[in-house]
């Protein structure tokens, strides 16, 4: 990839940049006040205004949106065109409640896939390459998003979605895609569905896995790139910013995905008071859209826990791997645990393989945290428990149960793993 084969932003001087993101920005909030009731009362009763905002550090001045405010605006509510504009509409799936809904005007699908098309170039594919299609398609932001910006990039396209791992792996088989876009779970269940049928994943045609919807780890990353022999890079996005594609690693570096600063405005907030954090430290990630038509997000809390980090392969700022959501976040006996410091652990441990759920219990007030985890073939599995419960100790703090199981043992998922059961809470 040379300099020349960006789009001018990418390689832009930091005050370039900086202008672009006031003036868009500017526009965002008016076009937020003027046409959505919510930002109206929410920007008043907070007191200001869009002309308040006269530099890029006058918008941690105005108020958060969360995904309660979705809710309370279910379904339209939040939409700033009359829905005869809007030519689509997507929603996440809350585990909890009613889905989120978002949509779009053609000119934001037309942003969507453009930065879409910009996220799989970064990711090393190029005019000409077969793109396999994992993300699920339907209501979920991840299948029709790759797939219209592969399309724009000049891909020739595979929309197979997920589940029907056999027929993944004779598509792959049969066709030879270089790219798949999936997430990184469900490339394992492909990855293990090639063995069972007696074929070596390393020998097939995929050079680049672009990976996403959930988070993952360095060790994971690791992991896939020596099961299947290619180049794994991370893409991030979330429905009500607008899908995959707000943020995207790039291949030369592999150092965190860089976020589309140029329709995305990112800050990094203490998920507590909710001020403002310095770039490089940890916190929530709230974004604001620069661009978008059909539903402005102004200061969305995403509740993902980052950083920001300073630009290297392009000029816009990058974020450190999501350690995880502040909702998976759990505390047992007062330390607080994520599911991808066990990943992490997990990957360690050389008896065991990387598919895991987490169960809490309580009993007489004290909680228990559980891992299920399966066992490789052949390994020692109470030799594997104990090895894991060591490893936690050491770098979780805490004391786990391991329930070690034989291969095959924990139900594969086929787009986002499901990597908590809280008893507490049923
Ligand atoms: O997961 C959009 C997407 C599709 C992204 C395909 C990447 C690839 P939602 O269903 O709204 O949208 O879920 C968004 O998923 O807030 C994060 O918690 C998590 N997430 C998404 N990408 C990553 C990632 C899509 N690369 C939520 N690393 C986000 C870690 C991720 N977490």
């Amino acid at each position: 990839m040379t300099a020349a084969d960006l789009e001018p932003i990418e390689r832009a001087s930091t005050a370039e940049l900086r202008a672009l993101q006031l003036a868009r920005l500017q526009w965002s909030l008016r076009h937020a006040y003027e046409n959505v009731d919510h930002y109206r009362h929410s920007f008043d009763a907070a007191g200001v205004h869009p002309g308040d905002l006269k530099s890029l550090e006058d918008l941690a001045r105005f108020p958060f949106l969360t995904k309660q405010d979705f809710r309370a605006n279910y379904p339209f509510g939040l939409f700033a065109v009359p829905r005869e504009r809007v030519v689509r509409i997507h929603a996440s799936s809350g585990t909890t409640g009613k889905p989120t809904v978002v949509g779009y005007t053609a000119g934001d699908i037309d942003v969507w896939t453009n930065l879409v098309a910009r996220s799989i170039r970064a990711a090393g594919g190029r005019p000409g390459d077969m793109v396999h299609v994992a993300y699920g398609y339907g209501l979920f932001t991840g299948g029709l998003g790759a797939h219209y910006g592969a399309e724009r990039l000049g891909c020739t396209v595979i929309p197979v979605s997920g589940g029907a791992t056999e027929r993944q792996v004779s598509l792959i088989r049969d066709f030879e895609p270089r790219i798949i876009m999936v997430t990184p779970t469900y490339m394992l269940a492909i990855a293990d569905e090639f063995e069972r049928q007696g074929l070596d994943p390393r020998q097939c045609s995929l050079e680049i896995g672009i990976f996403g919807a959930e988070p993952w780890t360095e060790g994971m990353r690791a992991a896939i790139e020596e099961r299947l022999d290619l180049s794994a890079v991370d893409i991030y996005g979330l429905s009500e910013v607008m899908g995959p594609g707000v943020a995207q690693e790039c291949a030369e570096t592999k150092d965190g995905p860089c976020v589309w600063e140029d329709h995305f405005y990112p800050e990094i907030i203490d998920p507590e008071s909710g001020a403002v954090l310095p770039d490089g430290e940890e916190g929530e990630l709230v974004f604001t859209s620069l661009t978008k038509e059909a539903l402005p997000v102004i200061r969305y809390r995403t509740r993902d826990l980052t950083r920001l980090l300073p630009p290297t392969a392009r000029s816009l700022r990058r974020i450190a791997k999501i350690t995880g959501r502040s909702d998976d976040m759990l505390i047992i006996r007062g330390v607080n645990v994520f599911p991808t410091q066990i990943e992490e652990a997990i990957l360690r441990c050389a008896g065991l393989a990387p598919h895991f759920y987490l169960e809490v219990t309580r009993e007489r007030s004290l909680d228990t945290l559980t891992v299920h985890v399966e066992c490789r073939a052949g390994a020692d599995a109470p030799q594997a428990a104990r090895e894991l419960v060591q490893y936690v100790k050491t770098y979780v703090g805490i004391t786990v149960e391991v329930n070690a199981l034989p291969p095959g043992g924990v139900e594969r998922s086929q787009g986002k793993a499901k990597r908590i059961i809280d008893r507490r809470k049923l």
